[in-house]
């Protein structure tokens, strides 16, 4: 990547007070996304994708610290003040979440939110707001656009009040969109639609995407980079189809072996990995794999990996990588559904 990113994070650490004590959710994180690209997050649950797009948007929990840079557009996020970060959420950045039911107001017909942040970030009259309004429900095949304006939340079906979310997202034409699980709640048909949906829209409009997912599927053939996380820290980072195909971290190989293929009935675990993440509050010095990793040596734990560049658009922080042409890689072809 030659051209300034539109994001850039650096040394991005965010810790959550708890009383197990500090949750270290995002440990060191750093990478690039350049406009109009599509960067995928994975992780196992509790690896710390959420509380990432949370501390790039400056939205942590209380009694929470983040540290590093949060380049957008060449401004670091971090610093601005308050005002100057809500300027930017919804008009920049906007971002949609797992549980529409969550996001929603349910007291508030769909027209108000869909409109509400038209007339704050843009400036535009009612009637204009209105009209784009029914051109984004469009946009995101909403049928009947004038009645669902009219529509409260709770009289829209699941993937309809998704494709609200979407559409609220859209509507003051944000130059990155951040879909943290966007459609976990949904049937597998509705889930597939809202994410090529989703896909085609980034496309079309030239934004950024970050599309955070645990599930590995959502992620290939549908974006153009793919950063996994573990416990808090990046293990690998690269081009979606150079991860996928040639995976170097030792996670991600378990984890790709761990995904069922189109071959298989969907969430049919093919071998997971043996143990659990380590505890957040206390992880262990190094890599913090090693305790579930088949190919540990002194060197993972003390002094622990670095992130390297393994190929021109591909990272890894891995000691014992996997060895490039590796024929034990990925036990069949991942497929985006
Ligand atoms: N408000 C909070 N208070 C305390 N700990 C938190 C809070 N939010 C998240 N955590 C902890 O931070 C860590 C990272 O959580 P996070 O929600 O980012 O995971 P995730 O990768 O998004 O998982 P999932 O796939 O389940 O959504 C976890 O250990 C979680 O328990
Ligand atoms: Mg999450």
């Amino acid at each position: 990547m030659t051209d300034t990113p539109l994001l850039h994070v650096r040394n991005l650490h965010a810790y959550i007070g708890s009383d197990r004590g500090v949750v270290r959710a995002v440990d060191d994180v750093s990478f690039k996304l350049a406009s109009s690209a599509a960067l995928g997050v994975v992780g196992e649950s509790g690896s710390g994708k959420s509380v990432m797009a949370r501390a790039i948007m400056g939205l942590m929990p209380a009694h929470s610290a983040q540290t590093g840079e949060v380049y957008f557009q060449g401004r670091d996020l971090l610093a601005l003040k308050q005002k100057e970060r809500e300027a930017i959420w919804g008009k920049q950045i906007a971002m949609v979440f797992q549980d529409p039911g969550r996001s929603l107001n349910p007291v508030v017909r769909v027209e108000r939110q869909l409109t509400e942040g038209m007339r704050r970030h843009l400036g535009v009259s009612s009637s204009e707001a209105r009209a784009r309004a029914l051109s984004l429900l469009e946009e995101v095949g909403v049928p009947d656009p004038e009645r669902r304006l009219r529509n409260y939340p709770h009289e829209l079906s699941g993937g309809m009040r998704q494709r609200v979310m979407l559409a609220i997202a859209l509507a003051c034409e944000p130059d990155l969109l951040i879909a943290d699980e966007p459609t976990t709640a949904l049937d597998v048909t509705i889930q597939r639609q809202i994410l090529d949906l989703l896909r085609d829209v980034q496309r079309k409009r030239g934004m950024a995407l970050m599309l955070i997912s645990h599930d590995l599927a959502v992620v290939a053939g549908r974006t153009d980079r793919v950063a996994v996380m573990y416990s808090g820290k990046l293990a690998e980072i690269g081009a979606t189809r150079a991860v996928f195909d040639a995976p170097r971290h030792r996670y991600t190989h378990a984890l790709l072996g761990a995904t069922p293929t189109l071959d298989h009935e969907r969430h049919t675990p093919l071998n997971l990995i043996a143990g659990s993440l380590p505890t957040p509050t206390d992880p262990p010095p190094g890599c913090r794999f090693a305790p579930r990793c088949g190919f540990v040596e002194a060197a993972c734990t003390d002094p622990g990996p670095v992130m390297e560049l393994v190929g021109p658009d591909h990272a890894v922080a891995c000691i014992n990588s996997v060895p490039v042409g590796a024929d034990d890689v990925v036990g069949g072809e991942l497929v985006g559904r």
